[in-house]
């Protein structure tokens, strides 16, 4: 289906605001410890570089990538780990950063696949949680907005790929309505 960009759902000032309160959150959580930041490719990498700038603590970031099968507006279900972490996270303070929570499936994988390498603890920050499409349920730390089931795109989020590099976040609608 042919799609447009609609409106603004979240706009580049919202979340510069929110993303400096979830860094101010986890620099306080987090006093006197050095947080590994993972982010999960590729939805997250525009999150994961402001997220880590607005943490005032000595902190590091690496990235997995994972992919549903297929390609379109909506996950499949079936997760699978396509590049790993190039470092080890064991005795780490990890905390997972995620453009959008959605089923819940991914995130409930990483959870278990991250847990069984024993970090010293594991946390999930999330930009975006479309709490009303939950299928499995996960412990989401921080998060930056809940918003509606819509298709959003922009500041990291795509629709096959496209879309990534808008500063806002915006609805995507189809081209006819
Ligand atoms: C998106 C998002 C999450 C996942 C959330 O990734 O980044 O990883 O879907 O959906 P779920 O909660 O239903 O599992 P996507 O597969 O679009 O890949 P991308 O990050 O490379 O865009």
């Amino acid at each position: 289906m042919d799609r447009r960009l609609g409106r603004i759902l979240i706009s580049r000032d919202e979340i510069a605001a929110r993303v400096a309160e979830l860094g101010q959150a986890i620099s306080r959580d987090y006093a006197g410890r050095a947080p590994l930041l993972v982010g999960v490719l590729k939805g997250a990498v525009v999150f994961t570089a402001d997220l880590m700038r607005a943490i005032a603590l000595p902190s590091a970031m690496d990235f997995m990538s994972v992919s549903s099968y297929g390609s379109g507006t909506r996950s499949s279900g079936v997760v699978r780990l396509t590049a790993d972490l190039s470092i080890s996270i064991e005795g780490r303070d990890v905390i997972i950063v995620e453009d959008v929570v959605d089923s819940g499936r991914t995130i409930s994988y990483l959870r278990r696949n991250l847990a069984t390498r024993h970090p010293r603890s594991l946390a999930l920050c999330v930009l975006l949680d479309k709490t009303s499409r939950r299928e499995v349920d996960v412990d989401v730390d921080y998060v930056g907005f809940v918003i509606p089931d819509e298709f959003v795109v922009g500041y990291g989020l795509d629709f096959d790929g496209w879309h990534r590099n808008l500063a806002d976040i915006a609805v995507l609608e189809p081209a006819t309505s």
